[in-house]
């Protein structure tokens, strides 16, 4: 048993569909008990052929669901009651099939007839080969899943029960036990006050997203950041009750409710519209992708292709360091970057914490195509002087509330 107990009045229909990971939704079904949740299991016939329902019979402590049409079944609680009891429907591992099957409406077995009557959010964790997760049509199911508001913990990346290595693997199970409690959390925030309200009062000023450096009026350098991971962390802060200010990069996401946001596309012009901000900002958080040169001169119209030589070079300038820029200002800002490394990422990270005077640094591997870059997920290490503290692979909008809370504990612990 935890101390959390913090899904003490939750009650969790456990959707099991077939695949080699459907073992480790018995090991989730202890785990969600040990804070405290009422489980309830429903399998598909696929489940079935990988682990027997009098497995999560006897950890639930409650019958199996299977069937549509069981008449002994729908005596004791009938389908529609049993979607309608639920306050998060959990599908653990999620199947492509699954996947399809619920974007698309199918109701032809329990667990997705149950999607369909289902008053509850519905959350899953895909499992699946590598091939299959990569596959265009499961890719579109996913997009059009996370349209219909389905949210999504996973997949992991790394090597499959097949023995081929790529993402699709199931997420861990610990790390899907921190989705659920965090996708409870934001229910209790009337109750948890304090925590609601940890950054009322303060300005958070962020950057997000890539910078475009134009080499003439058609072409520009710019890298991969979609903005994500930046626009998570303004939603948390406001969540938090600060103020927000975000400065972004080109992306294709709309602003956060409650957030300004400041759209500039040069890394000079991010720098302008940060500066002119800072004196308001409480906390400062870099997380856009500075382009580090920008070409030397812009040319003024389409550079074109020449007949008699092969190569070309363009000649480039450094930009400024924005984030250093800020964490130079005075007063300092409490001043969180970003380090997305390819390789010995907790060094180069703690040397960018020191160099450029940051109060904390959130490590990225961008070496990892599920993870950073453009990707819905990330994992990432904070360090700060004296401490650091790994955060699991999750949502980049759970994280953002991750980070948002540590970095607001750690500033007000730094100010007071
Ligand atoms: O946008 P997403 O697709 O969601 O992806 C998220 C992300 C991978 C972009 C994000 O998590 C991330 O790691 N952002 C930092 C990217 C980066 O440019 O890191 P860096 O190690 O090169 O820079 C270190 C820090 O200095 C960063 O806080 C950066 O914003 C800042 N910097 C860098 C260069 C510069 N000229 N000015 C800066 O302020």
């Amino acid at each position: 048993m935890t101390d959390t107990q913090a899904l003490a009045d939750k009650k969790i229909l456990l959707g099991v569909t077939g695949g080699i990971a459907a073992y480790k939704a018995a090991e989730l079904t202890r785990r969600l008990q040990d804070h405290g949740a009422e489980v309830r299991v429903v399998m598909t016939r696929g489940a079935q052929t990988f682990i027997t329902p009098l497995t999560f019979q006897a950890l639930s402590g409650n019958p199996v669901h299977t069937e549509l049409l069981d008449p002994q079944a729908e005596a004791g609680m009938g389908h529609i009651e049993l979607a309608r009891w639920a306050d998060l429907l959990l599908v653990v591992p999620a199947s492509a099939n699954f996947i399809a099957k619920v974007v698309h409406g199918f109701g032809d077995d329990l667990l997705t007839t149950l999607c369909l009557a289902r008053r509850a959010p519905l959350a899953i964790a895909p499992a699946m080969n590598q091939a299959m997760w990569a596959n265009p049509a499961t890719q579109n199911n996913i997009i059009k899943a996370r349209e219909l508001g389905i949210l999504q913990f996973g997949p992991g990346n790394g090597v499959q029960a097949c023995g081929d290595v790529g993402q699709g693997r199931l997420m861990e199970v610990p790390d899907i036990v921190k989705s659920v409690l965090e996708h409870f959390k934001p229910s209790q925030s009337t109750a948890d006050n304090k925590s609601a309200q940890l950054l009322a009062g303060k300005t958070v000023l962020l950057t997000a997203g890539p910078t475009r450096e134009a080499i003439d009026p058609v072409r520009y350098i710019s890298n991969h950041s979609s903005g994500k991971m930046g626009y998570a962390l303004a939603s948390a802060a406001a969540e938090l009750g600060a103020k927000v200010i975000l400065v972004s990069g080109p992306t294709n996401l709309s602003a956060p409710q409650g957030v300004e946001c400041i759209r500039v596309s040069t890394a000079l012009e991010m720098q302008a519209a940060v500066m002119a901000k800072i004196s308001e900002t409480d906390i400062f958080i870099g997380s856009a992708a500075v382009a580090d040169y920008r070409p030397a001169s812009v040319a003024e119209q389409k550079i074109k292709k020449t007949q008699d030589r092969d190569d070309m070079t363009i000649e480039l300038v450094k930009n400024p360091d924005i984030i250093a820029g800020v964490a130079a200002s005075n007063p300092k800002p409490f001043t969180v970057g970003f380090a997305a490394e390819t390789n010995d990422v907790a060094n180069y990270a703690r040397g960018k914490l020191a160099r450029k005077n940051l109060d904390m640094i959130i490590a990225n591997d961008v070496s990892r195509s599920d993870i950073g870059f453009n990707a819905d997920q990330n994992e990432v290490t904070v360090y700060w002087k004296g401490g650091e503290k790994p955060m699991p692979n999750l949502d980049k909008s759970v994280l953002a509330i991750e980070l948002m809370q540590l970095v607001g504990a750690r500033y007000l612990n730094h100010s007071s």
